[in-house]
């Protein structure tokens, strides 16, 4: 049965920001702005809650959800804080930066959060909002991408109302997403090495210029991100990558010189295309054309971000 009350639509001022942190103390379910993507927020540290974003999301519980925390001091209480995951987040957080680091004895997550892994994925998002919220509520936060699992990840708070509906409390309603794709995932490994499991708004070069060692191979035999799972972002319908040109069947998703039914950037800006891939996405899932076609999209800077998502959306 739906609830017509549900969810509570909340504004981005000092009452919705102390009406978010009470729900969240309280284990509610509350969808955040957040810089990358809207989250789904709950109290990391309660069972409960973060059993309630699982079944929420029809979320595998194999999936671990990244911990969202308020500064450096936070991410200390549940993580081991070594000198090079120090460097990332002095430069780096607040920010579209989740690093995978060991999981602190005592740290009082949920075992959920982490999906029994000994590491625990962890961001300081940017966001005025989500990081009010997270001050205000004085909790860690766990926040997967505010979607039904599989499907495309949420950039305005419409989208998480089309996808998740009344199987959330409360959306804080910030406007649009700024960058528009998920964090950039890294693994930083307790004895040596790190990889980018995820990429995202942050390249891995920028993140070799600080840690100053190049990254090590991926063990792809073992899928330890399911962001790495083949498919994912389904805006429920087949898509056709690097398409000049549209079939008659063919919503076409334009970029730069490819004009299309709708442009991701008809300037060709890759930071334009990140930003609005995901309502594009939507809008194309939506359109009465049964499949979609997407024009090239280059594979350099962001755009091998961009690129990773349409993958996982064709897969
Ligand atoms: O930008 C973002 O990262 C957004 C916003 C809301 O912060 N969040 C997000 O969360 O994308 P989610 O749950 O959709 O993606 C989390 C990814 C998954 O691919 C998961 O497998 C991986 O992080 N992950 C979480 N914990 C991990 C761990 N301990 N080891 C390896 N991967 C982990
Ligand atoms: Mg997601």
């Amino acid at each position: 049965m739906t609830d017509a009350s549900r969810p509570q639509m909340i504004a981005p001022n000092a009452a919705g920001i102390a009406r978010a942190a009470d729900l969240l103390r309280a284990g509610r379910l509350v969808a955040v702005p957040t810089e990358t993507v809207y989250g789904l927020a709950a109290r990391a540290d309660s069972d409960d809650a973060v059993a309630a974003i699982y079944r929420a999301k029809g979320r595998p519980s194999f999936n671990p959800l990244i911990v969202h925390v308020a500064d450096v001091a936070a991410a200390e209480q549940v993580a081991v804080i070594n000198a090079r995951a120090r460097l990332l987040a002095d430069r780096f957080w607040p920010g579209a930066l989740t690093m995978v680091l060991p999981l602190r004895e005592g740290a009082g997550l949920a075992k959920a959060v982490t999906a029994g892994l000994a590491t625990v994925a962890l961001r300081c998002p940017a966001h005025p909002v989500m990081r009010a919220v997270l001050a205000a509520s004085g909790l860690p936060l766990a926040a997967p991408s505010a979607n039904r699992s599989g499907a495309v990840s949420p950039t305005l708070a419409s989208h998480v109302w089309a996808s998740l509906g009344d199987a959330v409390d409360a959306i804080v309603d910030g406007g649009r997403c700024a960058l528009g794709l998920e964090s950039t995932i890294v693994a930083l490994r307790e004895h040596g090495g790190w990889q980018v499991l995820r990429p995202g708004p942050i390249a891995q070069s920028e993140i070799e210029a600080v840690l100053g060692e190049p990254a090590t191979g991926l063990d792809t035999s073992r899928i330890e991100a399911p962001g790495q799972l083949a498919s994912h972002y389904s805006p429920g319908k087949p898509v056709r990558l690097d398409a000049q040109q549209a079939l008659a069947d063919e919503f076409h998703i334009g970029f730069g010189a490819v004009g299309g039914d709708v442009s991701l950037s008809p300037a060709g800006d890759l930071a334009e295309a990140a930003a609005r891939l995901y309502a594009v996405l939507h809008e194309a899932g939506m359109s009465g054309k049964p499949a979609i076609a997407v024009a090239p999209i280059p594979e350099e800077g962001l755009g091998q971000a961009i690129r990773d998502r349409l993958r996982r959306a064709a897969a």
